[in-house]
């Protein structure tokens, strides 16, 4: 018998980090800039320590965290956090209130349990395999289903903030409905919700914290997570980046958004 139930203390988690985001949130952030040319703040580190001590305190699963080294020590265990303490940090410094808390758990190289927390609206997301997913403001929790909308120029877009060369492909393939939000769990989450069709990046900076607790939200509302070129995503890998792209679809337009992707993607990947 388990002695905790993984799902209630993931959102217990996520639910008490997100507190202590907000926080930091509006004071005066002490600001670094990473390897990677992203930004991290004291709230990025704060949220981290405090879920890997709550998760470690309950569980004896390693933790796969964008803010903490990374022994590989997981790549050995079936059993895996995937965690990203504060999703949208270019959004939680700009005060948008667009972030998020994300942690996912893995058993053999799949999402088995997902939950995503936006601390400033109080929405909770979460989902375990096979078990439908949910969206809960002020304890009510509604069950989530994708869109049906087939058509790429009829569909909703939500997208990151773009640069020209992604704006003129999405011009290009017809895709005209668009609107932007912060944090990648966030936007696959609201794929999942049905506010929006379908989401993609030709060449992301994702990796598997962003896309894991928000994917298996978004297949258990029906819709599909894959790279570019259809190749499903696995996690707890070696490489944790997502290197050949990212789209969250309801399923109807995943087909069609993959044929007219396709050109632009055998283009941007050519020299791989
Ligand atoms: C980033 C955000 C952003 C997305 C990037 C992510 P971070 O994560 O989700 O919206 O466009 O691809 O890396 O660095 O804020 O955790
Ligand atoms: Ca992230
Ligand atoms: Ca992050």
């Amino acid at each position: 018998m388990q002695k905790y139930d993984e799902l209630q203390i993931a959102i217990d988690t996520a639910r008490k980090a997100g507190s202590i985001l907000l926080q930091h949130y509006g004071t005066e952030l002490d600001i670094k800039t990473k390897e990677n040319n992203t930004p991290v703040s004291n709230a990025d580190h704060a949220a981290n320590d405090f879920i890997i001590k709550n998760l470690t305190a309950h569980f004896p699963y390693p933790i796969l965290s964008e803010e903490s080294v990374d022994d590989k020590k997981r790549l050995h265990m079936e059993k895996v956090w995937v965690v990203d303490p504060l999703d949208g940090t270019k959004d939680f410094i700009e005060k948008t209130g667009e972030f998020t808390v994300a942690i996912g758990l893995v058993e053999n190289n799949q999402p088995i349990l997902g939950v995503v927390y936006r601390p400033t609206t109080q929405e909770l997301f979460y989902a375990k395999k096979e078990g439908g997913s949910f969206r809960e403001v002020e304890g009510k929790p509604q069950k989530l289903s994708v869109t049906t909308t087939g058509s790429v120029s009829d569909a909703k877009f939500v997208i990151s903030k773009l640069d020209s060369k992604h704006t003129g492909y999405m011009d290009r393939i017809g895709a005209v409905n668009r609107m932007r939000v912060g944090s990648a769990a966030y936007k696959i989450c609201k794929v999942a919700q049905g506010e929006y069709d379908a989401y993609f990046v030709i060449k992301s900076r994702m990796s598997e914290w962003d896309d894991c607790a928000a994917g298996l939200i978004l297949a258990e509302a029906g819709g599909v997570l894959s790279d570019i070129f259809g190749n499903s995503l696995l996690y707890n890998q070696d490489n944790t980046s997502r290197t050949r792209g990212t789209i969250a679809s309801n399923k109807n337009l995943y087909t069609n958004l993959l044929q007219k992707i396709d050109p632009i993607a055998k283009e941007e990947y050519s020299s791989l």
